[in-house]
């Protein structure tokens, strides 16, 4: 059988003041629909293939009930309460684990919780061609063609073809500098990591216990107390304890034997208020305005009211192109597009502050 395990626990520092701690970016509706969560829309375009009673979700201890509120057909026990962030590969590690418990034989497909995906029946496709690739025991991941040198994500070097759409990895490179990326982009041999892992459970127990062996021998401590019945006191102790590295640097750049699927279905990482305007419907100025807004000579601006009540106040813009504008009930944001990752520097300076 098929599971899917939710990758939940990012902070989304990029998206303040809309994202907090208590309200990362997979809660909030940054995709197309404005009323849909991207987490509850991950788990919805998975539907047809994996059901929400074989869906697990991975997120921080502190976000379980404002994760059950927005995912209330993923059984409870589903939702795995990590007690402290470890990143990617401890996250990925338990949840493989507790699925094995309950299934041996489990093939897992582990997905973001913060991507846009436009088109949905294609990507599924996609899922598909790469669950082949791990029933034949490789560590399968989803591939895309590069269109500019991003230095934020992985890079596949494409080996020998398996099957249609289906390749074996010559090399993966996690985060490489900007030179690197580009000469990766112009080469033409490489795509971009979707950040998505397709594997049976038992080939990932396999490449952790030999590429992570303090995880291999902390995640087997975890499982013994989960059959003996006291996990949750265990896991208090040894997850904090965990290394802290992901899947990315900690298997896939050492593992030979990977595989990538080929996609082509629309994907957005999301990554920043700047793919926010990219992904919103816009108006002939290129400007993504709240309804009744007035905007004279404004260009390619997008403007967010993010306040509870919606106070739908009047907003004029009068010649400012390319800003970044959002309001929320205790804060407002003004910054340009181009510079829209350096909202961190204000989560940064709040943490000084204190
Ligand atoms: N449960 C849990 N615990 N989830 C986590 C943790 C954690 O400690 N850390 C991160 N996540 C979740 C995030 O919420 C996100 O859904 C996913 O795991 C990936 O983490 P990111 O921090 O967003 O990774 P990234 O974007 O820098 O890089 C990854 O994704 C890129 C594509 O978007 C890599 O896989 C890259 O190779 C890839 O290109
Ligand atoms: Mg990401």
């Amino acid at each position: 059988n098929v599971y899917a395990v939710i990758m939940a626990g990012g902070a989304g520092t990029r998206f303040w003041p809309a994202s907090r701690n208590h309200r990362p970016k997979q809660l909030l509706a940054l995709g197309g629909d404005a009323n849909e969560s991207l987490l509850a829309a991950t788990v919805r375009r998975l539907a047809p293939l994996v059901p929400a009673d074989r869906v697990y979700i991975a997120t921080g201890a502190h976000l379980i009930d404002a994760t059950a509120a927005v995912l209330p057909d993923v059984p409870r026990a589903q939702l795995l309460a990590e007690p402290v962030p470890r990143n990617t590969a401890p996250c990925i590690g338990w949840a493989a684990a507790t699925i094995a418990r309950r299934d041996p034989e489990a093939l897992i497909a582990v997905l973001p919780s913060d991507h846009y995906i436009l088109d949905e029946p294609g990507f599924r496709a996609t899922l598909e061609r790469a669950l082949d690739g791990a029933r034949q025991g490789r560590i399968t991941t989803i591939g895309i063609v590069p269109t500019r040198p991003e230095t934020g994500y992985g890079y596949i070097e494409l080996g020998a073809e398996l099957a249609p759409g289906l390749s074996s990895v010559a090399r993966f490179v996690e985060k490489p500098n900007r030179a690197r990326a580009e000469e990766y982009v112009a080469g033409k041999k490489h795509l971009w990591n979707a950040g998505m892992f397709f594997f049976h459970a038992s080939a990932m127990k396999k490449a952790i216990a030999a590429h992570l062996p303090a995880l291999a021998a902390g995640l087997d401590r975890l499982d013994t107390a989960a059959k003996d019945g006291n996990e949750a006191a265990v896991l208090a102790e040894v997850f904090p304890t965990l290394p802290s590295v992901s899947i990315d640097v900690g298997v896939m750049e050492k593992s030979a034997d990977l595989a990538v699927a080929h996609g082509d279905f629309g994907w957005n990482d999301v990554g920043s208020w700047e793919s926010a305007w990219e992904l919103a419907a816009k108006d002939a100025s290129g400007n993504a305005l709240p309804d009744g807004t007035v905007a004279v000579d404004a260009h390619r601006n997008l403007v967010r009211d993010l306040t509870t009540d919606k106070k739908k106040k009047l907003v004029a813009l009068v010649g400012v192109n390319d800003l970044v504008i959002v309001e929320t009930d205790d804060a407002f944001l003004v910054i340009p597009r181009e510079r829209a990752q350096d909202v961190r520097a204000v989560v940064d300076a709040l943490r000084t502050r204190g």
